[in-house]
């Protein structure tokens, strides 16, 4: 029996990335805890999720802070009174600093649901059915300064089909994002991310 990590999640939705990372550890996939899961929107629905499991549910409202870097300063406190190991951010419409980055090294990871280096930033889906892609996806990657640029753990694809609107295609990538997320942090979890510069050699 190895060690069970405590893990933050950051959002500001619906949380259903949070779901499938609770669920997994719910039935053992993943030697981990959800120990917080901490929104800067009151009304987000993964906040009701967190509550739902018995998880403690932080509402922490950007607009109440100076500043990015004030704000991450809250937020890094608040992971810490949680023990938190590893950072899941998990569709938080935040940009994050070094002041997160510096407290929780090559240890904050997100989902993206694009196949970077393409199509990063917001509307991922959107900017790839308007390009005319014809595979899609998404990608685990820890994160780094930029947006969207840090090295990549996971991606899996799929394809883009004619007649695809922004929510069909969302539909169909976000099945892939609930299997590679919780995979991601299992990796992890159990050490078997190797980081050299951007890349990122898993083990098995
Ligand atoms: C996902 O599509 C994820 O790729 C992006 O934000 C969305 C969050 O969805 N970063 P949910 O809140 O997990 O349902």
């Amino acid at each position: 029996m190895g060690k069970i990590h405590n893990i933050g999640v950051l959002i500001s939705g619906s949380g259903s990335n949070l779901q499938a990372i609770i669920d997994a550890c719910a039935a053992g996939k993943i030697k981990a805890r959800v120990a917080c899961v901490i929104s800067n929107k009151e009304d987000a629905y993964g906040l009701e999720r967190a509550r739902l499991a018995g998880i403690p549910a932080l509402h922490l409202d950007h607009r109440a802070y100076t500043g990015r870097e004030s704000y991450d300063q809250a937020l890094v406190a608040t992971l810490r009174e949680f023990d938190v190991e590893l950072v899941a951010l998990a569709g938080f419409m935040r940009i994050i600093t070094p002041v997160l980055l510096d407290a929780f090294p090559m240890s904050v990871m997100n989902i993206h649901p694009a196949l970077l280096p393409s199509f990063p930033g917001l509307h991922a889906q959107r900017q790839a059915l308007e390009y005319g892609a014809k595979v899609a996806g998404c990608t685990v990657h820890f994160v780094d300064c930029g947006t969207d640029t840090g090295p990549i753990i996971l991606q899996a694809a799929v394809p883009v089909l004619e007649g695809d609107s922004e929510e069909t295609l969302s539909a169909r990538i976000q099945k892939e994002e609930h299997r590679v997320y919780p995979e991601a942090i299992r990796l992890f979890t159990e050490g078997l991310l190797d980081v050299s510069g951007r890349i990122v050699a898993v083990g098995s």
